[in-house]
């Protein structure tokens, strides 16, 4: 995902690129272990690059106090650990081989060191939150609750009587809007905004979130260079959004409800139903649910306060909603 700044932000843009260079050489620094092993697993996904998404969420939420004051880094750092952690694990529970155009730490080193690595990387990043403050290691405490709760209502899907897209939003806005709403909280935490300012940025940051989430979710089926193998969540019989609608749309045939229905290890089933899939209108329905969230934080944007940073959220808005990768 490129984040294309408009001309006018050129210097607002420099001094996100250096805040994110300070975050890149703080993130290296803090993951260094003696211990080999651990060492070498935390260095493989942070080496593989990814699009540290929230750490710039929390420089730019940081834009709207004072960007260079003590926590802003550190809380960048710490938000890029604990959604490194999560891969660790997600790739686990999803049985994926690829994370960052690398090998994933479960394919290499097998799940226990995965999960381990993974702990580790938590217990960095709980180290660096003591420094902040209980304020902040309360919002990481509950964040990381959220997210936990939406991985296992993902896992054990919509209860009895439960709408299976109310179910799936919810799960999306746990599992990933919860992070990215505590980037915003950070950033503007840190920098000395006022508590409703920083509420609204956080309110800010769940919608994206859950755009974002959603976004992703149609690149799974769409895309062939996220970094990721495609139709991972299709093979695993996660149900994404348009694999829920097309579940509920009548028109849909027998033969791809009873594909999305279940687990697809077979090759050949898997590209069938990817296939099929790619041309359903069930995609661009998922679209219009992508646009809705979109429109609804740029609307949270709009009402911060006038400047660069607010126009800089409004344009992370658009790149999040035609994102290729
Ligand atoms: C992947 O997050 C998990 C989701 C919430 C979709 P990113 O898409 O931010 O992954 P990286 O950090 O760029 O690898
Ligand atoms: C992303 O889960 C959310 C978390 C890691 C908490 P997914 O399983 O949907 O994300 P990808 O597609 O593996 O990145
Ligand atoms: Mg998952
Ligand atoms: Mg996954």
């Amino acid at each position: 995902m490129t984040v294309l700044f408009p001309a006018e932000l050129a210097s607002l843009e420099t001094e996100l690129m250096s805040g994110l260079a300070a975050v890149e050489a703080r993130l290296r620094a803090e993951i260094a272990s003696d211990y080999e092993l651990a060492d070498i697993t935390a260095r493989h996904l942070v080496e593989a690059g990814g699009k540290r998404f929230r750490p710039l969420l929390v420089l730019l939420a940081s834009q709207f106090g004072d960007p260079h004051a003590d926590g802003v880094i550190p809380s960048a750092v710490v938000v890029e650990l604990t959604h490194l952690a999560t891969l660790y694990h997600d790739d686990v529970m999803d049985e994926a081989d690829v994370r960052r155009g690398a090998e994933s730490a479960n394919s290499r080193w097998g799940n226990t060191v995965a999960i381990l690595s993974g702990d580790f990387l938590f217990a960095r990043s709980s180290k660096i939150l003591a420094d902040l403050g209980p304020d902040a290691v309360r919002v990481q405490a509950e964040t990381f609750e959220r997210l936990v709760i939406g991985q296992l209502r993902e896992t054990t899907g919509p209860v009895n009587g439960e709408d299976p897209v109310e179910h799936h939003l919810q799960v999306l806005a746990d599992k990933t809007g919860s992070l990215i709403a505590a980037s915003g909280r950070y950033g503007a935490m840190m920098s000395g905004a006022s508590p409703e300012l920083t509420d609204k940025i956080a309110e800010f940051g769940e919608a994206i979130g859950i755009a974002f989430q959603l976004s992703d979710d149609l690149l799974d089926i769409e895309s062939t260079v996220s970094g990721k193998t495609p139709g991972t969540d299709l093979r695993e019989g996660i149900k994404t959004l348009p694999v829920l609608l097309a579940l509920a749309n009548g028109e849909t045939d027998a033969r791809l409800r009873d594909l999305l229905n279940k687990p697809l290890t077979d090759d050949a089933e898997h590209a069938e139903a990817l296939e099929a899939l790619r041309v359903h209108p069930a995609m661009s329905e998922a679209r219009v649910v992508l646009e809705e969230w979109t429109t609804k934080a740029r609307t949270l944007a709009d009402s911060l306060p006038d400047g660069d940073a607010k126009l800089a959220l409004m344009t992370l808005c658009d790149s999040v909603a035609y994102r290729s990768v």
